[in-house]
């Protein structure tokens, strides 16, 4: 017996999942507006020749629909054919909507289609061609029309395809609207409202900030001549020294915290488990972390990335457009301070950081006490640092004492933010975390036979690593 209950909400669900007004569902099955009106008051139930094309535009197996819990649809170009039916569009644009339909969620598809039906959307190839020819480099370009190529022959083009369309339809909507409601002014606390006319930006009743490169930018300054920020000047150098790399092998070792070794598998898994809506990540900038995450997340999730350069993050922004198609990410780009988070008390579900907290300059236990401030109750924030397991071993002594001997301020600075295993549990617990586990995912290095302390730039490179969860009450 079919259930008229969960087939009317199930139906809602998934329409509104899809953008579609009921009346436009209704134009797409060639009905009346009225009758899908009645399925979802659940006063009656289709007809059973509507099942199938239903399912095809809802993108669900009729199973789904009609109250199962699996959902084994098959995602097929014949059924995109069906699915985008109502939409008055050109065979190479059904090729391309084909293409798109293993990456893109129906949401995105009809969107692109309504684009298509109002011919505001122009996909060509572009080849180019460098030679190197007598010393002299020259390059070449040719734009070649998609009307050559069929369905299958588009197949190798998805990615790209999704990412330029993504892009496209993206562009007049920063994610940062769909946070607002999380934020407050980090000078006054007042409530943020978003606007875009001819400029755009977040304002509360007495400060403005705008929006440059779609990063929100609160005017904060980065480090110079810290980590990156000298050997990273401009797009290019990110390009080249930086490019965040995905460790592809990383989801055959996805599993619990305690078991794994690979502290990134780690915390994709913890985050995996309770699958947040709204994730902030502290310190992004060089996005090594955003990557993996903008690669592995496979919920709804606003992805918010945070660091004081405004330019890093304009980089790393650039790049992901470039790069990444996950439609089920939306990044939100926050050139802010740490310490000083645009964050309401308890309004955040799950913050993470790798490398982040330890690179807080000031004392980093204040980046973690805002953190721990505006997380929510069960909130959790996990982590990966850099740590000595014991303070009291003998190559831990050595590597102390030479930064202790050195007397560049930044070295002292360093020294006073060096806490071992035993130390770190009594930090988070003096933070107010309810309860923690601390797994140690590498051990420092044997310190060189020299007296003077070896790095200029990434001075922590010796130390060991532990990932850390840590759960607010
Ligand atoms: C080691 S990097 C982080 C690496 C990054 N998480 C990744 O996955 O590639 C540390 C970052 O923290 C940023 N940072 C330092 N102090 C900060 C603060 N008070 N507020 C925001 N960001 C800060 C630095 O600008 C730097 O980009």
């Amino acid at each position: 017996m079919i259930d008229k209950y969960i087939f009317s909400k199930r139906l809602t669900e998934l329409r509104n999942k899809c953008g579609l007004s009921q009346s436009k569902l209704a134009d797409m099955l060639y009905i009346s507006g009225q009758a899908v009106s009645k399925w979802e008051n659940a006063s009656s139930l289709p007809d059973i020749e509507l099942l199938l094309p239903l399912s095809q535009i809802l993108g669900v197996s009729i199973d789904y629909l009609l109250g199962s819990e699996k959902d084994e649809f098959k995602n097929d170009s014949d059924t995109i054919c069906e699915a985008i039916r109502g939409y008055d569009v050109s065979d190479k644009d059904i090729n391309i909507l084909s293409a798109m339909s293993s990456i893109m969620p129906r949401e995105y598809l009809y969107k692109t289609a309504k684009y298509m039906e109002k011919d505001l959307l122009e996909y060509k190839l572009t080849l180019e061609l460098t030679s190197n020819l007598g010393g002299e480099r020259n390059s070449y370009r040719q734009d070649i029309s998609l009307n050559a190529y069929d369905k299958n022959s588009i197949l190798p083009f998805s990615k790209h395809i999704s990412a330029l369309t993504l892009q496209a339809i993206n562009k007049n909507c920063n994610p940062v609207q769909e946070i607002i409601g999380l934020m407050k002014c980090p000078i006054c606390g007042g409530d943020f409202e978003y606007f875009k006319t001819s400029e755009e930006f977040i304002s509360c009743k007495e400060h403005k900030f705008y929006i440059n490169d779609g990063v929100v930018d609160f005017k904060t300054l980065e480090i110079h001549g810290y980590t990156w920020s000298s050997w990273i000047r401009r797009y290019d150098d990110y390009k080249k020294n930086n490019v965040p790399k995905i460790d592809e092998s990383i989801k055959d070792h996805i599993r619990p915290f305690s078991e794994s070794k690979s502290w990134l598998a780690d915390m994709l898994y913890t985050l995996k488990q309770s699958k947040p809506s709204v994730i902030l990540d502290i310190g992004s900038g060089m996005g090594f972390f955003a990557a993996q995450l903008i690669q592995y997340i496979d919920w709804e999730c606003v992805l918010v990335l945070t660091d004081l350069s405004h330019r890093i993050l304009k980089y790393d922004k650039r790049y992901f457009d470039e790069t990444s198609i996950n439609p089920n990410v939306k990044v939100v780009y926050l050139a802010c301070d740490v310490c000083n988070l645009p964050f309401k008390d308890n309004s955040l579900e799950c913050i993470t950081s790798c490398g982040g907290y330890d690179c807080v300059m000031t004392d980093f236990t204040n980046s973690m006490s805002e953190s721990h401030r505006a997380l929510s109750e069960n909130g959790k924030i996990v982590f990966s640092i850099g740590l000595i397991g014991n303070r009291e071993d003998e190559n831990v002594q050595k590597w102390l004492d030479l930064i202790k001997a050195d007397t560049d301020p930044d070295m002292l600075q360093f020294y006073s933010q060096i806490y071992d295993i035993k130390e770190w549990h009594e930090i988070i617990k003096n933070l107010g975390f309810a309860k923690h586990t601390l797994i140690q995912t590498e051990t420092e290095i044997p310190v060189p036979d020299t007296d003077v302390f070896p790095y200029d730039c990434m001075i922590g490179r010796w130390m060991g690593s532990a990932n850390i969860v840590a759960e607010k009450l």
